[in-house]
């Protein structure tokens, strides 16, 4: 295969979860340009709607679908809603995510501050939903006996962190052990799953918190490459990861942090 065959995502299908913003937005828009056909999900109709008319003027082959990841019968129904029209369906990126708010920095942040409601909803996105949209993606793939399912974990799922919250911290580690459990269950079908876990990136989660002045002088010291990333440096891994390329990757947990995790 020549090197941009292995890049190379024309007549493959994509669905990208949380695709509105920040990190899935990236994705979706790295898929369409290595020319697959991107569904783009997110549980926020308006910013979805904006996204996609803006990425359908350059890509045709963007769709977009308003889904919820906490309804597991609305991911089920989406999936098999875009195996069937497409045929296949090739790659799943389970994206969408939310913050628990700050670490144990900060008073609310601490053991004996914690609320178990909050706890709650965000181990239900953060894990539930990433469960239930690996299993629709793995129902389609395995008879097939080929396909890419893709994670967006975090460095903070990988060592303590003090800036996120515990809720955040905990469904993130779990995450990446589910990631490992699906590959080797996956890989005798050639099924192929991975997580990226990301550092900061300057994205929408949190209310755009790692956005502000304050956060991005922050990560001066606290980042070895001296920065916040922009959400366009996700794209590369993003894409080796759905492509031919990375046909020997599974059960992976990769990180793209600026060299935090190394640390
Ligand atoms: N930005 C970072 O620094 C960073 C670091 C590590 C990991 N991550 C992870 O990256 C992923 C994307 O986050 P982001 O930074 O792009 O944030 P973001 O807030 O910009 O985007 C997240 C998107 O997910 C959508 N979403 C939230 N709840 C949903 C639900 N129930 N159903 C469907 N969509 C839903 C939101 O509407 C939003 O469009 C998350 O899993 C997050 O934990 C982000």
């Amino acid at each position: 295969m020549s090197l941009p065959a292995f890049f190379d995502l024309s007549g493959r299908t994509v669905v990208v979860t949380g695709a509105a913003s920040g990190l899935g937005l990236a994705i979706a828009e790295a898929m369409l340009q290595a020319g697959a056909r991107t569904v783009m999900t997110d549980v926020d109709a308006d910013a979805l709607a904006t996204e996609h008319r803006r990425l359908q003027a350059a890509h045709p082959l963007a769709e977009s679908a308003v889904l919820d990841v906490t309804a597991p019968g609305a991911v089920d129904a989406l999936i098999d809603d875009v195996a069937a029209r497409h045929g296949a369906l090739d790659c799943v990126f389970a994206n969408a995510g939310i913050s628990a708010g700050r670490g144990f920095m900060v008073d609310t942040g601490r053991l004996e501050n914690l609320d178990m409601a909050n706890w709650d909803r965000v181990l239900r996105i953060n894990l539930d939903s990433v469960l239930v949209t690996v299993r629709a993606a793995a129902r389609h793939m395995k008879p097939r006996g080929q396909g890419r399912i893709v994670v967006t974990s975090s460095i903070a799922g990988l060592r303590s962190e003090a800036l996120s919250g515990y809720a955040y911290v905990a469904s993130k580690a779990a995450v990446n052990n589910l990631v490992r459990q699906a590959a080797m269950e996956l890989a005798p079908f050639n099924v192929l799953v991975n997580a990226i876990a990301p550092g900061p990136f300057a994205t929408g989660i949190n209310g755009g918190r790692l956005r502000l002045p304050e956060s991005v002088e922050r990560m001066r010291t606290y980042i070895p490459l001296g920065r916040v990333a922009d959400p366009r440096e996700i794209q590369g891994l993003a894409l080796l990861l759905a492509s031919p390329a990375s046909s020997y990757m599974t059960g992976a947990i990769i990180p793209v942090d600026g060299g935090a995790s190394a640390r």
